[in-house]
C-alpha cells in the first residue's frame, strides 16, 4: 500500500518512523510519503491560507494550493482521505475497508478547515471521504493521519508478527476484548481468574468470551446494540440475560 501524507507539518508526522509501523515503511510492506503542502506554493511567503469569506474567527486553507498537491498525487486508485470533526467517525470496519486499499491520500487540514470546495470537487473525481476521530476538536489533521496509518498498517500482511492477536482484540467481532492477565499469579492481593491458569482451553476460550460480552455490556452498551441476533449463541444470551436482562 501507498500512503501520502499532505500537510504543513511535515514533522507532526515523524512517529511513524518509530514501532511497528516504522518497520513496516523499513520492510516496503507500507509506502509512506510525507509532504510539505508548501510545496505547492508559488508565492514568497509560501501562502496556504486566507480569511473566511462573510467573516469570523481564523483562517481558511486555500483551495488552489490543496487542488495542486492533489492533482499532483492523485491516481485512478487514490481515496482521499480528509480528517475534520464534520467527517464519519473512525471504527474498525471502517479501518479494514482502508486496509484493502492500493494507495491513500491524507489531506491534513489546519486552521479553521480546508475550502470546502476542495472536499466537493474531488468527491465528484475521486473518492474522498472526510473522516473524524470522534466527536471532540483537535488542532488539525496529523493526529488523525497519525492514527489512519497506525490503524490501517497493523492490518496489513506482514506487520504484526502474530496475526492471531489481530483477531481477538477489542472491536474486532464487535465487542470489547476481554481482560488480560500476565505473571505474578499473586499481585497487591489481585489474583489472576483461576479458570485462566486451569489448561482447559475450550473453559478459557468461554471464560473470556462471556467477560468479552458483560465488558461491553457494562461499559459500551451501544456496540452490543449494534450487533445481529446471529451472533450471539445461547451461552451468551445466558450471559446477556443475567446482565441486561432478557431482550
Ligand atoms: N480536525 C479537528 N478535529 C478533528 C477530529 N475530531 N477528527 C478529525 N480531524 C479533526
Amino acid at each position: 500500500m501507498r500512503v501520502d501524507v499532505v500537510t504543513i507539518f511535515p514533522d507532526y508526522l515523524q512517529p511513524l518512523g518509530l514501532s511497528l509501523v516504522g518497520k513496516a515503511v523499513r520492510d516496503g510492506l507500507v509506502e509512506l510519503h510525507v509532504h510539505d503542502l508548501r510545496g505547492w506554493t508559488h508565492d514568497r511567503h509560501r501562502t496556504v491560507d486566507d480569511t473566511p469569506v462573510g467573516g469570523g474567527a481564523g483562517m481558511v486553507m486555500r483551495p488552489d494550493v490543496w487542488g495542486q498537491a492533489l492533482d499532483d498525487l492523485l491516481t485512478d486508485t487514490t481515496h482521499i482521505l480528509l480528517p475534520s470533526p464534520a467527517g464519519r467517525v473512525l471504527d474498525q470496519g471502517f479501518v479494514q475497508s482502508l486496509a484493502a486499499e492500493e494507495h491513500l491520500v491524507i489531506a491534513c487540514g489546519r486552521y479553521e478547515g480546508i475550502d470546502a470546495r476542495v472536499a466537493e470537487h474531488y468527491s465528484t473525481c475521486a473518492r474522498l471521504t472526510e473522516v473524524s476521530l470522534g466527536d471532540y476538536v483537535v488542532n488539525g489533521g496529523e493526529v488523525a493521519a497519525l492514527v489512519l496509518v497506525e490503524a490501517v498498517a497493523r492490518l496489513l500482511p506482514g506487520v504484526v508478527g502474530n496475526p492471531q492477536s489481530l483477531v481477538e482484540e477489542s472491536h474486532v467481532d464487535g465487542l470489547l476484548e476481554y481482560p488480560v492477565y500476565t505473571r505474578p499469579p499473586l499481585w497487591r492481593g489481585l489474583a489472576v481468574p483461576a479458570v485462566l491458569t486451569c489448561g482447559h482451553h475450550a473453559q478459557i476460550a468461554r471464560w473470556r468470551r462471556d467477560e468479552a460480552l458483560r465488558r461491553t455490556a457494562a461499559r459500551r452498551p451501544d456496540l452490543l446494540a449494534r450487533l445481529d441476533d446471529a451472533a450471539f449463541d445461547d451461552a451468551d444470551r445466558q450471559v446477556l440475560d443475567a446482565v441486561i436482562g432478557p431482550s
